[in-house]
């Protein structure tokens, strides 16, 4: 069976105040509600329960059960669907997902899905990619808060300003950002194809030079893997850029024959001491392919769980790295979303339509059989940071 291990030292250091919280349990969410756990719903939930029993106690079920069986059965009145990425809890992910993954195949799906409501179990920038490729249907996010550090680093206006600066030179941007950024880009990527979508670009373009924004870490990473010159911008993840090698070899060290997996998002020095690298897809991907016997996923918290529960072989020391905007989409806020169709994405059309394009330019590439790998252990590359 799968265990969790808490990296001892790391998690001590971040438990002590260093940011880590972990989700409250939604004990009265479901009363406040008016759902209870009844035999009716205790046989609504059972098979679901199968899938997280090693990560929720049955003590605990009562209580996520009825929000469960609650959302389950609005979804079938209100013809809904679920997108859920990676990051979101396992109640959440196995139980009331109907599409899992990461943030191309969430778009993907938004794109092809009949369903006339999409609830985004993900963050916001997620939310409008789902509007954008999706505009006829009513796309809800359960708590407008839940937003992203790398979407809060840089506006439309600073796009402007970087074309300005650098005129020919294709903008491709991360779809980690606002639609209004999106709109003033050329192409978007997402960390399953940023090297193939820059390279696109740049052959496209005629030029050597790709603009890779807002993540440092992601344009650093891809730099190290191609030959082209990369502009950046300082945005980080807050979640990714608090990872280092020193937690790497700290791991190492305390649980010797460890593999050691990373998101793109991490730092260079942390790439280059992981053993593997790609999208929270990719990781997923590596771990149910490969079944190692103990793993450590450098990215977000929930992660581990939701891995965890698909390969009961493998052992996973977690350092506590949550996201608090992931975090805030819980049980009982999809509950009365679908409930009162809130929180209703919009986009201007204008806005819209241009960003649309740059997205469809990047569905348009060949879909990889996979998630493209980022190579690890390779030397730093320079960028040029607008
Ligand atoms: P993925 O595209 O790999 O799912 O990443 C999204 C994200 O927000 C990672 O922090
Ligand atoms: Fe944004 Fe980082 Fe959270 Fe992903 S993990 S949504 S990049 S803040």
């Amino acid at each position: 069976m799968a265990r969790i291990i808490d990296a001892p030292l790391l998690a001590d250091r971040r438990l002590a105040g260093d940011g880590c919280e972990l989700p409250g349990r939604p004990i009265d969410d479901a009363a406040k509600r008016g759902l209870a756990f009844t035999p009716e719903v205790k046989r609504e939930t059972d098979a679901l329960y199968e899938k997280v029993e090693r990560l929720i106690p049955p003590f605990e079920w009562p209580a996520y059960a009825p929000l469960i069986a609650g959302i389950n059965r609005l979804k079938r009145e209100k013809n809904a669907i679920i997108l859920a990425h990676n990051y979101m809890t396992s109640e959440i992910f196995f139980c009331v997902g109907d599409i899992r993954g990461d943030s191309l195949q969430l778009a993907r799906e938004a794109a092809n899905t009949n369903a006339k409501v999409i609830v985004q179990a993900g963050v916001h920038f997620m939310a409008e990619t789902s509007k954008i490729l999706a505009p006829e249907k009513t796309v809800l996010i359960p708590d407008l808060r839940a937003g992203c550090s790398l979407a809060a680093s840089i506006t439309g206006a600073d796009v402007r300003l970087i074309k300005a600066k650098y005129p020919g030179v294709p903008v491709v941007t991360y779809v980690n950002t606002s639609a209004e950024v999106k709109a003033e880009s050329d192409v978007t990527c997402t960390s399953s194809n940023a090297v193939q979508v820059c390279e696109w670009a740049a052959k496209e373009w005629g030029t050597d030079r790709v603009i890779l924004i807002p993540d440092e870490f992601l344009a650093k990473n891809v730099a190290a893997m191609t030959d082209l010159k990369i502009i950046a911008w300082h945005g980080r993840c807050e979640v990714h850029e608090r990872f280092t090698a020193e937690d790497i070899a700290e791991i190492r060290a305390a649980h010797p024959g460890v593999v050691v997996l990373a998101h793109p998002e991490c730092p260079p020095e942390v790439m280059a001491a992981s053993d593997y690298a790609g999208s929270t897809a990719a990781l997923a991907a590596y771990v149910g392919k490969r079944q190692p016997g103990k793993v450590l996923l450098l990215t977000e918290c929930s992660m581990s769980d939701n891995v965890a529960a698909a390969s009961p072989r493998t052992d996973f020391i977690r350092p506590c790295n949550l996201c608090p905007h992931m975090k805030r989409i819980s049980l009982a806020n999809i509950y009365d979303a679908l409930l009162e169709m809130k929180h209703k994405v919009e986009i201007p059309e204008e806005v819209r339509v241009r960003a649309k394009q740059a997205i469809d330019r990047m569905l348009a590439l060949p879909k990889t059989e996979k998630p493209l790998d980022f190579e690890v252990g390779l030397p730093e590359a320079a960028v040029e940071l607008v």
